[in-house]
């Protein structure tokens, strides 16, 4: 899936064998208007928008993101993800160089001169410049870019039948090596397990901890249903705080749903009724086979299906306007 991701057009992967579905972003640049792409709060054109070779982002993998949706003209959860941000930040000893509400303006208005009512936001905030040494005090100033663009993850006919996953060998990074819940441009680790799904011509790659339970999928947090009850690894088995997955929460407690975090081992994925991913750019989508194993009638459940009814809903009635 994207990390929660945007694949730019022509970027095929060589896989042996080609995944089900291709996860794509309408990028901009397939756009007939260019797109205008923010960088410490100048407007630049998508081929103008570049920033420097030495930037501790490009050279380490050192900054921060989110990926953000706007529909309907408004920002779905932008305080939730201005948070994590935040947390993020905080964690890594990262100062983002302005203040909360200048970066809500700066998002707001990066949409706005692209003239877009629904897409995507990719925010990033880059350790910034330094020198050829990883050693983050030689970075000044970190760097905030934001991109605003279209994306249409999977087509209709995925989201409608459901998804593959395939458990991968890459096991999701420790928390004592860095912790995954702090959203970082540091994502090989999810890359080597998206390979694996590609390779295998499967949809999605399940991640396991090292203790061998689930943690996420690539760029989505992983729910099941059983007997009616609704499960999901808890952020300590290394899933992403994710924004959608605490979406997830509000609407089973508004159905009188049961949802409880618990570890959950394959097996319990293999024999669940449902099994749905959830991810800002994903949104909730089913997952009908893990590993080869029919999830349940091998169609998307009747509880997954009414949940995306109401994400739908808050998708579009719900958020932070853009044109005020
Ligand atoms: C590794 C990982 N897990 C889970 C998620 C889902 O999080 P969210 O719902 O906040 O997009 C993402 C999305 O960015 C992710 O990259």
């Amino acid at each position: 899936m994207v990390i929660d991701e945007p694949k730019q057009s022509g970027a095929t992967p060589k896989a042996a064998v080609k995944p089900a579905i291709e996860t794509q972003a309408n990028s901009s640049s397939s756009n007939t208007k260019e797109s205008r792409i923010y960088i410490d709060g100048k407007f630049f054109p998508e081929a103008d928008a570049k920033i420097s070779v030495f930037d501790h982002g490009l050279l380490y993998g050192d900054g921060i993101f989110e990926g953000i949706r706007f529909y309907n003209g408004r920002v779905f959860r932008l305080e939730e993800h201005l948070e994590r941000l935040w947390d993020s930040a905080r964690s890594i000893c990262l100062e983002i160089p302005i203040g909360r509400g200048e970066m809500t303006e700066a998002l707001l208005e990066t949409i706005r001169q692209n003239g877009l009512n629904e897409g995507y936001i990719r925010l990033v905030v880059t350790r910034g410049v330094g020198n050829l040494g990883l050693n983050p005090t030689q970075c000044n100033r970190p760097s905030v870019i934001i991109i605003a663009t279209t994306i249409a993850l999977y087509s209709k006919e995925v989201c409608e039948t459901g998804l593959t996953v395939v458990t991968c060998a890459t096991r999701r990074t420790g928390a004592a090596a860095l912790n995954p819940a702090v959203k970082s441009l540091n994502y090989l680790n999810n890359v080597m397990a998206r390979i694996e799904a590609n390779l295998a011509g499967a949809d999605e790659a399940l991640m396991l901890n090292e203790a061998g339970n689930v943690a996420e999928c690539t760029a989505d947090n992983v729910f099941i249903i059983k007997r009616g009850q609704i499960f999901t690894p808890p952020i300590s088995a290394g899933a992403l705080r994710g924004i959608t997955r605490s979406v997830i929460f509000d609407i089973a407690a508004e159905l009188g749903l049961k949802i409880s975090e618990t570890d959950i081992t394959r097996h319990d994925v293999f024999v669940a009724d449902e099994c749905f991913l959830t991810g800002t750019a994903a949104e909730l989508i089913p997952v009908i086979k893990a590993d080869g194993r029919m999830i349940g009638n091998g169609k998307p459940g009747s509880i997954t299906l009414k949940m995306i009814g109401r994400f739908r809903e808050l998708t579009r009635e719900t958020g932070t306007p853009i044109f005020v």
